[in-house]
């Protein structure tokens, strides 16, 4: 494949579509497949470069794992059984796999050193490291004068006698919470989590259906109790629902292109992450959204989007949180609504793969909108009927803002240009899948 995408406007986008395997609860898959007692089968795991790393890493510490075809065969070896690497773990792109990986080895007796790409080493792993410190790891990084206190990759970790924690995270995050949880399960005594709002819970959802010892109780606490459990997760047979964060670029593609109307079958809906699809809701987007099955406690079901009028709305709060990954496409959404779209209580954009904040208001304003960046987020003026002007995406290694100028070039005359290296961060067929819906792609 040619390293750049070329978008022009496109016709109706139509048909029925399926999406790669769920990021983040594919690395999950394979971490907790990883701690479990034998064998464990995942289908439809996400292969995109991100998952690779966390299946890398595990690899480097002892276990064996088969990847293929959408389908892994893991052979969990129980927290016990991970055996020091032999050299650095290379995390590549994936705040996930650095932030659980933390957690995870915070409890094994032995030192793991830890990188990743350009992007990745900008991220800030204080949050992380500083309560896994309090539980008792070792943890050692790159300072940064210009954020005191905070650590950044490369870094080295060195587990320790854990003892358990009560602690109240200061921002809702679900690799810092999932963090957490890794190591609270190798802690003596129990531990208490308490986040300021309900972060995504695939990780609690996973572990409770794979026997472990955690709770959330009456006040919404999440409680890991580990005295007296065996340390070992029961083997079990994952199916990985698609990604409905790849998908929502198929679903936003479908509401800008006019005459569009596209389903995506077999995507997660769990509500804790779904928030992009109230967010269209609440913009006017046609959507038709059911549940029609159930896969280890998470919902998944098929989303019918049909091409319409969008009007701006305020997306902030609890809302934002639950489409945190999503503010990409939903923003491309806003471009092409009549009137402003506010996004707010985003910080946590600026330190995402990119300064996601400062990425869209210039991709945005280079299509036509008008863009006013804040501290915590953007208001965007959408075009309405208006048509966006085409030109580079400078996706500055963020697979998101790559897709999201690519879908916003199907509604401009002239072309668009996309590098594609990073997309395969987490939809590697997101070029195939949109040209057969119809999309008039080139490379
Ligand atoms: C993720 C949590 C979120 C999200 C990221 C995946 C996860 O990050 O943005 O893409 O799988 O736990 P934060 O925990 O930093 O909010």
């Amino acid at each position: 494949m040619s390293s750049v995408l070329r978008v022009r406007r496109s016709p109706p986008l139509r048909g029925v579509c399926r999406v790669p395997g769920d990021k983040s609860i594919s690395h999950r898959a394979l971490l907790f497949g990883a701690l479990a007692d034998g064998l464990v089968e995942a289908e439809g795991l996400g292969q995109g470069g991100d998952n690779l790393s966390t299946a890398a890493a595990l690899r480097a510490l002892g276990v064996d794992i088969q990847l293929g075809d959408g389908r892994a065969r893991i052979a969990g070896v129980g927290f016990a059984g991970l055996r020091a690497a032999a050299e650095e773990l290379d995390c590549g792109n994936s705040g996930t796999t650095i932030r659980l990986l933390l957690g995870l080895l915070a409890g094994r007796p032995f030192e793991t050193r830890l990188r990743g790409d350009a992007s990745l080493t900008r991220r800030p792993m204080g949050r992380v490291a500083a309560p896994l410190r309090q539980m008792g790891a070792r943890i050692d990084g790159r300072g940064d004068p210009a954020r005191p206190g905070d650590v950044f990759p490369p870094l080295a970790i060195r587990g320790g006698n854990l003892t358990g924690i009560r602690y109240e995270l200061e921002v809702a995050s679900a690799q810092l919470k999932s963090a957490l949880i890794l190591a609270a399960l190798q802690a003596r005594g129990p531990s208490e989590l308490r986040e300021p709002a309900r972060s995504r819970d695939h990780t609690e959802r996973m572990l409770g259906f794979m026997g472990a010892p955690i709770s959330v109780d009456a006040t919404g606490a999440i409680v890991i109790a580990p005295d007296g459990w065996n340390g070992r997760l029961r083997p079990a047979r994952l199916t990985i629902p698609g990604d409905l964060s790849s998908a929502t670029f198929l679903i936003v593609a479908a509401l800008i292109v006019p005459g569009s109307d596209v389903t995506v079958e077999g995507v997660g809906l769990n509500p804790t992450r779904a928030g992009a699809l109230d967010a269209l809701r609440a913009m006017g987007a046609e959507l038709e959204v059911a549940v029609t099955g159930d896969a280890m406690g998470e919902p998944v079901g098929r989303v019918r989007a049909r091409a319409g009028r969008l009007r701006g709305a305020r997306i902030d709060g609890e809302l934002a949180l639950r489409a945190i990954d999503e503010i990409p496409a939903l923003s491309v959404a806003a471009a092409c609504a009549e009137g402003e779209t506010i996004f707010a209580d985003l910080a946590e954009l600026r330190i995402k793969e990119s300064d996601r904040i400062a990425a869209l208001a210039r991709e945005l304003t280079r299509a036509g909108a008008a863009v006013t960046e804040r501290p915590d987020g953007l208001s965007v003026v959408g075009l309405g009927s208006g048509i966006p002007k085409g030109g580079p995406v400078v996706p500055e290694h963020d697979h998101r803002i790559a897709m999201s100028g690519a879908i916003l070039g199907l509604r401009a005359d002239d072309e668009t240009t996309v590098p594609t290296a990073d997309i395969g961060t987490s939809f590697p067929s997101f070029a195939e899948t949109l040209a057969a819906l119809g999309a008039p792609l080139g490379s």
